[in-house]
């Protein structure tokens, strides 16, 4: 699954349609996303009020609340927005949401036919407080306005081992600054991910940002002294976390708030 995200990156975000070379870089404020031959990219530009995809993710900045359906919105007096990076077909976050109606969600990959997959789970389930987008995690900043995300999540993001590939690590100082901006004061990022290396990496990446973000916790083995961690299932464990426990590889565990006075 890895390789594939792999070869996913260099080939989605270089080419466009038939192969024709997109010249901006991803992050560039003007990119604009190239259209594709997979069905499912069709299949989502069609649909719908649960998701938004490609360009169409830009256009709701700092307005996503109001994307929500009045009915949802009605029950909710104080809505915080719960943002996941990279869920996938929506495994944990259909499930946050159908547990909790008065939060509101929105799940963000970049893989087309998990994200179809995972809207089509909301609608069957009529979950009313749960988005999609189809979108690049590097374009958060054109998605989301100023103090928009109240709590975001990262879990299990490409770990990139070779040293050639680093440069696609998500997680830098320079992303950790610009996340700030988008994450309310008091607000929370969580991170959890497999590999020692890149926790490491993550801490490094951090500490340049003591005045942004106050570490709650950090755990090198977070279901350390847990014996029945391997049964634990979604969403107290997301679909990746359930195979490293079962793999008996260590998850690390990260959390962070965002400081009021910066
Ligand atoms: C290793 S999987 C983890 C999935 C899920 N978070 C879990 O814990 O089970 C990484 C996920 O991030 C998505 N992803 C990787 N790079 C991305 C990017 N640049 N933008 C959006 N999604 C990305 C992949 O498509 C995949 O669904």
């Amino acid at each position: 699954m890895r390789n594939r995200d792999v070869q996913d990156i260099s080939k989605e975000v270089t080419t466009g349609v038939l192969g024709q070379k997109s010249f901006l870089p991803v992050s560039h404020p003007d990119y604009k996303y190239p259209t594709s031959p997979n069905p499912y990219w069709g299949k989502l530009q069609e649909s719908s009020d649960l998701v938004y995809s490609d360009n169409k993710t830009e256009h709701n900045r700092g307005q996503w609340l109001s994307r929500f359906s009045s009915n949802a919105l009605g029950q909710i007096p104080s809505p915080e927005l719960h943002v996941e990076i990279g869920c996938n077909a929506g495994h944990v976050i259909v499930e946050w949401a159908a547990a909790n109606p008065k939060g509101l969600y929105l799940g963000i990959d970049w893989k087309f036919k998990a994200i179809y997959r995972g809207a089509e789970k909301a609608r069957k389930r009529h979950l009313e407080n749960l988005l999609f987008l189809r979108a690049y995690a590097e374009r958060l900043e054109f998605i989301f306005g100023p103090a928009e995300i109240d709590h975001l999540y990262l879990f299990f993001p490409d770990p990139w081992p070779k040293k050639a590939h680093w440069k696609h690590r998500f997680v830098t100082t320079e992303r950790l600054k610009n996340l700030a901006s988008l994450v309310k004061p008091g607000g929370t990022f969580e991170i959890k991910t497999d590999h020692p290396e890149y926790f490491e990496w993550m801490l490094e990446a951090l500490s340049p940002c003591e005045s942004l973000w106050e570490t709650l916790s950090v755990s090198r083995n977070l279901h350390e002294g847990n014996p029945l961690a391997h049964q634990l299932t979604m969403p107290a464990v997301t679909l990746f976390e359930r195979i490293f426990i079962k793999e008996g590889k260590p998850v690390h565990r990260i959390l962070l708030k965002r400081r009021a006075n910066s």
